[in-house]
């Protein structure tokens, strides 16, 4: 009995998530978890062709500079700043994010980024 409340809390708190992910809630800054998981959606959706579903960079190789791999220590030293320049300016083969990105959808696919590092 225990158990099946216990899932179906976990349920309910996904179907929670996940609409409050559909309609970009202003408040779902507050709630970590849902952050995580709009930043892997966000991932998965615009990034992981390039930079590889686990941010090592070797998603889809262009001419050029590569993808960066974001699990390096290069990437991870660097401040929110700049990782936050980067996705909204873009970079020689990498699309500037920022009209199509919000401030906290930006916020949230880095941080994200940052639990690939670990
Ligand atoms: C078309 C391929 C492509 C897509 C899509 C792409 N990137 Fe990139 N990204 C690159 C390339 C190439 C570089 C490295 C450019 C360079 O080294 O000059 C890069 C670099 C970066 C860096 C800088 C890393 C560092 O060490 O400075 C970050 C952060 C980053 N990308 C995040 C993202 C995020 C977040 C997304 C999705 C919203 C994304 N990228 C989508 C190709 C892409």
């Amino acid at each position: 009995m225990g158990k099946v409340c216990i899932k179906m809390v976990i349920g309910l708190v996904t179907i929670v998530a996940g609409s409050q992910l559909a309609i970009a809630s202003p408040n779902e800054a507050d709630s970590s978890s849902a952050d995580h998981a709009k930043g892997k959606r966000i991932f998965a959706q615009h990034c992981a062709g390039c930079h590889g579903t686990a941010g090592k960079g070797d998603g889809y190789l262009l001419l050029g500079p590569d993808p960066a791999n974001l699990t390096r220590p290069a990437t991870r030293t660097k401040s929110d700043a700049a990782l936050l320049q980067t996705i909204h300016e873009g970079k020689p083969n990498m699309p500037s994010w920022k009209v199509r990105l919000s401030e906290p959808d930006s916020r949230a696919v880095l941080a994200y980024i940052r639990t690939l590092a670990k």
